[in-house]
């Protein structure tokens, strides 16, 4: 008889940048002998039904779907501006969902009793239900470490009276260009680098707040995993140690599943939008390392004047294009913004997709820099690749990812804020062509040998992750 394999249940948040990185631990861990059981919410299980990044019998024997409400009206497209309400009411109507689950599996002989519950570092109200049943939890934080150590410091920012801010002057009058020197290991960040969510007058505010709760919890969970490699962020993390002893580091995920088991099962997607894999046929016909990539991940929202700027900046760069233009990526629609002038303008040169498979358009001959918001999947997905970066950073640790990439790790150069076209343009060259985009290149590089060492046999993230293997086989 087959012995019993150790059952994980993997619960990301649910979004794009979270459901991601879940996925590739939980593909990981399989591969290793476990039984999987990943939870998405039922609107996202019908969304990645509808993207076809799944089939109805998408999962595998062992690699098994459930899901749970997250308690939003249907009718929300869980957008950016659905993040304080599901804040609100996932941590009551999904936990109640959660119990039932992990209810159902404890009693069902179809699947091996539970060894541990991997949930997301913002959904580790789980933990809850875990010490309910008795089952060990560990957490999976998708954001960097030097997010993670701002978020760690929201108490103190509080307590400081930086949070909550005195008036809404305070945004634009040089105030969070203050220099914050108490924080370790984070030599002249400033607090307009720090997690976005202290920027509000309202001491109830929920992004905050959840915040600061999901890392006070995680010194309850049994381990806390992150999507980084100790030679990128070895100053942060010992920081982070000093608060958190139990700190696996198991990234670039991308690598390290590539490294472990490139295939295993493969046809089991998590995109939440249906991909347009045709881009890669459209890349082949340039130069290497000749086009740019511009993708603002799966949250943040332009204005149309913003699209309009970055628009014309890029036509006016003469340099070719990918451009992911998601569905919801506009405020108040862009249709006119993109028009037949600027399409003519841009001819063949620039492509504009809706959705693109992003860790396959990183690691192309042709891409030679991504216009990025700094999302921290995308950044290490460009680290794997060795890709340079501008950064256009919007919220929550982006800002934070901006600083180090181009203050710390030499990849990347930021545009501002109120993005003009024709900073857009001359940053572009100045990325495909210049000094500074060669210097950046070459930094890059270095990163992708390093990021590569990581996650080899013998490296930190790849002995990491097997140590979280035989932790939980012990249990
Ligand atoms: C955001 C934050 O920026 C991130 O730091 C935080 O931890 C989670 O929320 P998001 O906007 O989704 O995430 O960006 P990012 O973290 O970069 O994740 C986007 C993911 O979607 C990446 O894995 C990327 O490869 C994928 N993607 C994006 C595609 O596969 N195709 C696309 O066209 C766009």
């Amino acid at each position: 008889m087959e012995p019993v394999k150790p059952h994980v249940v993997c619960i990301p948040l649910p979004a794009q940048g979270h459901i991601n990185p879940m996925s590739k631990l939980a593909k990981l861990l399989h591969f290793k002998g476990f039984h999987i059981t990943f939870v998405h919410t039922e609107f996202n299980y019908h969304r990645l039904l509808e993207s076809k990044a799944l089939d109805s019998l998408g999962d595998s024997p062992d690699f098994r779907f459930e899901t749970i409400i997250d308690g939003l009206p249907s009718t929300n497209p869980r957008g950016i501006q659905d993040l304080p309400d599901l804040c609100l009411t996932i941590p009551v109507q999904g936990l109640r969902s959660f119990r039932e689950l992990i209810m159902k599996l404890k009693t069902s002989s179809d699947v091996p009793p539970i060894t541990c519950i991997i949930s997301d570092g913002v959904m580790s109200f789980t933990l809850e239900v875990a010490d309910e049943f008795g089952i060990p939890e560990m957490v999976l934080f998708t954001p960097s470490a030097c997010g993670m150590l701002g978020y760690l410091h929201y108490e103190d920012l509080k307590e400081r009276g930086y949070f909550p801010l005195k008036d809404e002057s305070q945004l634009s009058n040089g105030y969070l260009d203050a220099e914050i020197d108490w924080i370790p290991a984070m030599k002249g960040i400033r607090l307009r680098e720090l997690p976005t969510f202290i920027r509000t007058t309202n001491p109830h505010d929920t992004m905050f707040n959840y915040n600061l709760q999901s890392v006070n919890n995680a010194t309850k969970a049994a381990a806390v995993i992150l999507n980084t490699f100790d030679d990128l962020e070895h100053q942060v993390l010992d920081a982070i140690k000093t608060k958190l002893t139990n700190l696996y580091t198991i990234g670039p995920l991308s690598l390290l599943h590539r490294q472990v088991c490139p295939k295993n099962l493969d046809s089991i997607g998590s995109n939440l939008w249906e991909e347009d894999t045709q881009c890669l046929a459209w890349l082949d016909k340039w130069e290497p390392c000749s086009v740019v990539y511009v993708n603002f991940g799966s949250l943040i929202t332009v204005t149309p004047q913003q699209l309009r700027e970055f628009a014309w900046g890029l036509a006016d760069s003469k340099y070719p294009f990918l451009w992911v233009i998601r569905t919801d990526l506009v405020n108040g629609g862009g249709e006119d913004v993109l028009s037949t002038e600027f399409m003519k303008a841009i001819s063949d040169r620039g492509l504009l997709v809706g959705w693109c498979p992003q860790e396959r358009v990183l690691s192309h001959r042709c891409v030679g820099g991504f216009l990025t918001h700094c999302g921290w999947n995308s950044t290490m997905e460009s680290v794997c690749e060795g890709v340079p970066l501008i950064c256009w950073p919007f919220f929550a640790d982006q800002q934070m990812n901006c600083f180090y990439c181009c203050e710390k790790w030499g990849t990347g150069m930021e545009i501002d804020d109120d993005v003009k076209k024709e900073k857009v343009e001359s940053l572009v060259r100045e990325l495909m062509e210049g000094m500074k985009g060669h210097c950046l290149r070459l930094k890059a590089m270095d990163w992708k040998k390093k990021a590569e060492a990581a996650t080899s046999t013998g490296g930190s993230s790849y002995i990491n992750f097997d140590n979280i293997v035989m932790q939980l086989k012990r249990k």
